[in-house]
């Protein structure tokens, strides 16, 4: 079984309600799952499973609660080689290009940092859904199962 770190970046609380039901199955299922929405450097690198939970806001930025982190990681380059991670990114696809472009920036600078990516990104746009748990609880349960 898994011990997961999950960071969650959330402007009005979609993403968190997600996190909170992906924490929950997750835990349900045997794996240690948990949660992060003030992160710091030390909680990524000391993760064996990464999965990021975030939505977008303004034209395709990470919420305000994980810009410090994604800066601080940026400017440090704290290097996670071969670590398993995965993005669960919610968006608006009525945002056009910038459509989950708070998981898109996550998702790279993991790459950066040699994280290694082991599902593709989920993109989960509200004008098609509105349970966005209903996605995502079962595609981070399949990720959590092959790590
Ligand atoms: C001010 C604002 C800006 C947004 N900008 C984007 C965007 O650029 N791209 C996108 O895909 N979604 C965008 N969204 C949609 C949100 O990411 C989406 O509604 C998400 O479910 C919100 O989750 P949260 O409550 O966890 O923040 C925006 C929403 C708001 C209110």
């Amino acid at each position: 079984m898994a011990d997961i770190k999950i960071f969650v970046g959330s402007v009005f609380g979609n993403a968190s309600e997600v996190a909170d039901l992906v924490t929950d199955a997750l835990i349900a299922d045997g794996h240690s799952a948990e949660q992060y929405s003030s992160p710091g450097v030390a909680q990524l690198q000391q993760a064996s499973a990464i999965l990021v939970i975030t939505s977008t806001t303004g034209q395709g930025d990470i919420p305000l609660n994980l810009e410090d982190f994604y800066l601080q990681l940026h400017r440090q380059l704290p290097l996670i080689t071969n670590t398993p991670f995965a993005v669960i990114a919610l968006g608006d696809s009525g945002y056009g290009d910038t459509f989950c472009g708070g998981g898109r920036q996550m998702q790279q600078i993991l790459l950066k940092l040699q994280g290694r990516e082991t599902k593709e990104m989920l993109s989960i746009d509200s004008c098609e859904t509105l349970e966005p748990e209903l996605e995502a609880v079962p595609w981070a349960q399949s990720w959590a199962r092959e790590l």
